[in-house]
C-alpha cells in the first residue's frame, strides 16, 4: 500500500467513484457528479449542503445542481465512514442506516441511500468449486497424467504454484473422516499424509476442473506467488511459523478474492468500475458484499479444514485491529510490502501490526531490499 497520496485527493476520487455509481441509479449525469466530487475540498470549504449546493451549481450551472450536490453530500459520507472504520468497527448496513438518519439535519434526499442499497449483492455464490490457473492446470495434466510413481517433492513444487491446489491438498488432508489428531499445515505434510497415489488425483481433478476466465484471475495468482514468498521469508525472521507454513498463508491469503470474480454479473460490474475508478477492493467489497475478502477466504479454507490459525489469519488480514492473531498481522505486512493497493493505506496499521510480530519497520524494508525472488517478481510485474 503506498502512503505517498495526498489523503484528500483519494478521498475525493472514491468519493466520485461512488457518485458516479449512484448517479448510474439515479439517472444523473456522471460527468458533473465527478467534477463535483473531486473538487468539493478545493473549491469550498465543505461538511455543508448549501457549499456543495453552490459547487454543483458552478459546476453544472442548471437545473440538477442540487441533484448532484445530494449525491456527493451522501457519497461524502460514505466515504468518511469508511475510511473510519479501521478506528471503529461497524456493519456497512449500519452505516447507511446513520447516513439516512442524517438526512433531515443535513437536507439531503434520504430516497438516495436507496440506490446504494440496490448495488449491494443480495446472494453471493455459495459452495465453489474454485479454478487453478490455467497455466498450472496444464503443467497438472501434463506432468501428472503419466501411470508412474511419483515423488512427495515432485507433487509438492506443482501444488505451490496455485492456491486452489494447495488448498485442496491441506483440505483433503484435514478432512475429518481420515481421523488425523494433528491438522496439515503445510503442502508436504498434506500429501504425505494422504499418500503421493491420492494426491495426485486430488490434484487432477482439480486442474480438470473448467477454466475460469476472468480479467481480474491474472493478477490475484501472481501476487498470491509473491505473497507466498513474502510470507515465507517473514515466517522465518519472525519465527511466528515455519517457512513452509508461511509458504501456504501467502499462497491462500487472498483465495477470497478468487471467489468475488465468481459475483454475479451485475455486482462485478460494479465492482470493477469502482476498482478501476481508485476505491480499494477491501473498501469495494465491504460496501457492496458486507465483507471482505479476508472474510470470504476465511469462509472458504475452513471448509478446507485448515488449522484455526490460518483462518483467523486469512479472516482478519486487512483487518488486522480487530483479531489477536500475530499471523493476520503478519499477512497484513506482507500485503503492505507487496505494494497491491487492496485497502486504504494506514500506517496506523502497518506500525501496530510491527509491534505485535515484533519486527522494525528498517528491517522489513531491509528485507524487503534482500529479497531477491520479489525483485525478481517486480521486474516481470
Ligand atoms: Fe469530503
Ligand atoms: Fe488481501
Ligand atoms: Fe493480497
Amino acid at each position: 500500500m503506498s502512503l505517498n497520496h495526498s489523503a484528500e485527493q483519494v478521498h475525493c476520487r472514491r468519493t466520485a467513484a461512488l457518485a458516479v455509481e449512484l448517479g448510474r441509479r439515479a439517472g444523473v449525469a456522471a460527468q458533473p457528479l465527478a467534477q463535483t466530487a473531486l473538487l468539493h475540498h478545493s473549491l469550498e470549504p465543505l461538511r455543508h449542503s448549501s457549499g456543495l449546493g453552490r459547487l454543483a451549481w458552478q459546476v453544472v450551472a442548471g437545473g440538477d445542481a442540487r441533484g448532484i450536490a445530494d449525491i456527493v453530500q451522501v457519497c461524502n459520507l460514505v466515504d468518511e465512514q469508511l475510511e473510519a472504520l479501521e478506528f471503529e468497527y461497524k456493519e456497512v448496513a449500519t452505516i447507511l442506516e446513520e447516513i439516512r438518519s442524517f438526512a433531515a439535519f443535513e437536507g439531503f434526499d434520504p430516497a438516495l441511500l436507496e440506490y446504494l442499497r440496490e448495488m449491494r449483492c443480495r446472494e453471493f455464490p455459495g459452495v465453489l468449486k474454485l479454478p487453478v490457473e490455467a497455466g498450472t492446470a496444464r503443467l497438472v495434466c501434463r506432468t501428472l497424467r503419466a501411470p508412474r510413481e511419483y515423488e512427495i517433492r515432485e507433487l509438492e513444487a506443482i501444488a505451490l504454484r496455485d492456491p486452489v491446489l494447495a488448498g485442496s491438498l491441506l483440505g483433503v488432508a484435514n478432512y475429518a473422516p481420515y481421523g488425523r489428531a494433528q491438522r496439515a499445515s503445510t503442502v508436504g505434510r498434506a500429501i504425505a499424509s494422504i499418500g503421493v497415489i491420492e494426491a495426485r488425483k486430488v490434484m487432477l481433478a482439480a486442474a480438470m476442473r473448467p477454466l475460469f476466465t476472468s480479467a481480474g484471475l491474472g493478477p490475484i495468482w501472481s501476487h498470491s506467488l509473491m505473497s507466498a514468498s513474502l510470507c515465507a521469508a517473514l515466517a522465518a525472521h519472525t519465527g511466528l511459523l515455519s517457512p513452509e507454513e508461511g509458504l501456504v498463508l501467502g499462497l491462500v491469503h487472498d483465495i477470497g478474492a478468487v471467489a468475488v470474480q465468481f459475483l454475479p454479473r451485475e455486482t462485478l460490474v460494479t465492482y470493477r468500475n469502482l476498482v478501476a475508478s481508485g476505491c480499494p477492493a477491501t473498501y469495494v467489497e465491504r460496501l457492496l458484499l458486507g465483507r471482505d475478502h479476508g472474510e470470504i477466504g476465511a469462509g472458504l479454507i475452513a471448509r478446507w479444514h485448515f488449522p484455526q490459525e490460518f483462518i483467523d489469519a486469512v479472516r482478519f488480514h486487512h483487518q488486522p485491529e480487530r483479531s489477536p492473531s500475530k499471523l493476520a498481522s503478519l499477512a497484513y505486512l506482507a500485503e503492505f510490502w507487496s505494494g497491491r493497493d487492496e485497502d486504504l493505506p494506514s500506517f496506523g496499521r502497518v506500525e501496530a501490526c510491527l509491534a505485535r510480530v515484533g519486527l522494525a519497520l528498517e528491517t522489513l524494508m531491509e528485507m524487503a531490499s534482500r529479497d531477491s525472488t520479489l525483485r525478481a517478481l517486480q521486474a516481470v510485474a
